[in-house]
C-alpha cells in the first residue's frame, strides 16, 4: 500500500508517494528528491553526516522515518544559501578551514546552524565541542569547525543586537 506525505523541503512544497513505509528521511532526500548534499555515513545514528533540520531542530535523518514527518518543514544543506550568498555558517566554515575531505561538512554545518538557533552554546569552545559531539569528522578538522561555529555564533549575536537596537 502506498502512502503519500507532504513536506516543505528548503521552502518548496513536495508531495511524495512512499511505497515502503520504512523509508528514512535520508533516503527520501537523496534518492527521491534529488538532494544528495546530505551524506550517508554510518546509516545508524552514530556519525551525524546525515544531520538536517526538521521544524528548526537538528536530527539524524537516517533514524527518522519519512512517513512520520507528514507536514514537516525540512531544511537541508542545499537550502541554506540565499542564491549566491552563503549562509554565515557556511562562510565561517570556509574562513576557518572547517573541513578537509568535506564529507562530514554538510552534517556539521546543519548541526551548527541548529545549535546556534538553540541559543545555548555560549562562547565556550568546550561546550560547542560537546554540543557537536554527535558529528564525527574522520579528518580531525575539529579545531577549524569549533572556530567556525564560534565565529558564526558571534555574527549571529551581533546581528540580533543590531536588530534590537
Ligand atoms: S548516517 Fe545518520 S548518523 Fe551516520
Ligand atoms: S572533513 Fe573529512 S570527515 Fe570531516
Amino acid at each position: 500500500m502506498s502512502l503519500s506525505i507532504s513536506l516543505t523541503v528548503n521552502g518548496l512544497p513536495r508531495t511524495v508517494a512512499l511505497d515502503d513505509p520504512r523509508v528514512t528521511l535520508l533516503d527520501l532526500l537523496r534518492e527521491r528528491l534529488d538532494l544528495p548534499g546530505t551524506k550517508k555515513g554510518c546509516d545508524r545514528g552514530q556519525c551525524g553526516a546525515c544531520t538536517v533540520l526538521v521544524d528548526g531542530r537538528r536530527i539524524n535523518s537516517c533514524l527518522s522515518l519519512a512517513a512520520s514527518l507528514d507536514g514537516a518543514e525540512v531544511t537541508t544543506i542545499e537550502g541554506l544559501a540565499d542564491g549566491d550568498t552563503l549562509h554565515p555558517v557556511q562562510a565561517a566554515f570556509i574562513a576557518h578551514d572547517g573541513f578537509q575531505c568535506g564529507y562530514c561538512t554538510p552534517g556539521q554545518i546543519m548541526s551548527a546552524v541548529g545549535l546556534i538557533a538553540e541559543g545555548h552554546a555560549g562562547d565556550d569552545p568546550e561546550r560547542i565541542r560537546e554540543l557537536m559531539s554527535g558529528n564525527i569528522c574522520r579528518c580531525g578538522a575539529y579545531q577549524g569547525i569549533t572556530e567556525a561555529v564560534l565565529d558564526a555564533q558571534k555574527t549571529n549575536a551581533d546581528s540580533h543586537r543590531k536588530d534590537a537596537a
